[in-house]
């Protein structure tokens, strides 16, 4: 198998796995419970958090654990907006954000928020002088995300986070989703106030997440009821999704170096590879891009059929991101870069863990040539 559809997940780490079985069997108790059993598990949750702040170079009260990369969207958006609307209802995104942050300030508009939708060039990238046109007195939320999940873009957060600072009543949210232990962001240098993170990006396990949350920023929750989680996310802990996503953050970390070096590697290669297949037009931009994301149309070809096609041979891509994916129709993302609406439609993400190997890329070339030619052939 050639698996290529890691940004719409990853397969986890045995030894999460395995973490996951031992906590679930030996700290099963609730960690609010007040015998001892549930101080044992209160205290796993407590190491985790320690550990998440250690790597993250941030401290232990910053880290909230949640679901993963939507609800940790939706937290940080709606929970700021709703909580500082006195101070202003203006908000600042972007036009290529991922539908949870995107969905967010649509629903926030719909309640009277005004949002600010960022144009991005051809690259992907939003201008500087954009954003800081775009600051408003009543801003109070500036939220960009890090690496563009469909094509890979990387979007210059320590100079906008240097712009954003300068506004006092403007929090600044950053969906780090795609770019943890793929791209380094340090949350403070770059003045975040909010950073979301996914587990099951990074080869730890689905429903389990991470939101920084700067000491001092006060947000509404999306749920109310017990104080678990600074009573930002009420409900019992996932004490084993928690404890084994920490688990699989350290590793990548470990593994980020040598990780990155192969997939950017692979990434150029493919990059050369597809540039040269007649009908093929390449979407990433050179620059300014992460190392796991390759994103390509193929004229005149539907992606769906192609991904079929490349199915049958045990390769696996997506068309962009996938809870999107199934939507069919121009990528957003796309057309918000300047692409025409066929060359939007046609795409196909290739996506790479540090696990994948030049040997599969080659493959792949080979077998996407063959496919693309076996479907041209149908077609004539
Ligand atoms: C950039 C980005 N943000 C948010 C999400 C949502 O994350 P989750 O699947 O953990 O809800 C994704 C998932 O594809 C993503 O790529």
């Amino acid at each position: 198998m050639i698996y290529f559809d890691n940004s719409a997940t990853t397969k986890p780490f045995k030894e999460v796995l395995d973490t996951y079985v031992t906590v679930s069997e030996n700290y099963f108790a609730n960690p609010s419970s007040i015998h001892c059993k549930g101080g044992e598990t209160e205290r796993l949750i407590h190491q985790a958090r320690k550990m998440t702040a250690s790597l993250l170079h941030v401290k232990p009260s910053e880290i909230i654990f949640t679901s993963g990369g939507t609800e940790g969207n939706n937290l940080a958006i709606k929970g700021i907006a709703l909580k500082h609307s006195e101070r202003g209802k203006h908000l600042i995104t972007t036009m290529t954000e991922h539908a949870a942050t995107f969905e967010s300030f649509k629903y926030l508009e719909s309640i009277g928020f005004d949002v600010t939708y960022l144009p991005v060039d051809e690259k992907g990238r939003i201008s500087l002088e954009k954003l800081e046109k775009s600051m408003r007195k009543d801003t109070i939320l500036v939220s960009i995300m890090h690496v563009n999940n469909e094509v890979g873009t990387i979007q210059p957060i320590l100079e906008a986070g240097n712009i954003i600072r300068k506004y006092p009543k403007a929090f600044f949210h950053v969906d780090n989703v795609q770019g943890i232990t793929k791209v380094p962001l340090s949350l403070k240098e770059a003045h975040i106030d909010l950073c979301t993170m996914s587990g099951h990006k990074f080869h730890g396990l689905k429903g389990t997440g991470i939101l920084y949350v700067r000491e001092g920023v006060t947000l509404s929750p999306l749920f109310t009821g017990g104080s678990q989680e600074g009573k930002l996310r009420a409900g019992t802990e996932n004490v084993a999704g928690i404890v084994a996503t920490v688990k699989a953050l350290r590793m990548s970390f470990d593994q980020m170096k040598p990780g990155v070096k192969k997939m950017e590697q692979i990434k150029r290669f493919l990059i050369n590879e597809l540039s040269h297949i007649p009908g093929v037009l390449v979407n990433t931009p050179e620059t300014h891009s992460a190392p796991h994301i390759v994103n390509f149309s193929v004229e005149n070809m539907k992606p769906e059929v192609l991904i079929h096609s490349l199915e049958e041979n045990n390769v696996f891509v997506s068309t962009r991101s996938a809870c999107s994916s199934k939507q069919g129709g121009a990528s957003r993302v796309l057309v918000a870069m300047g692409f025409n609406e066929t060359r939007a439609t046609n795409a196909i993400r290739i996506s790479l863990a540090y696990q994948n190997t030049m040997e599969e890329a080659e493959r792949f070339i080979e077998l996407l040539k063959e496919s693309i030619s076996k479907l041209q052939e149908v077609m004539r």
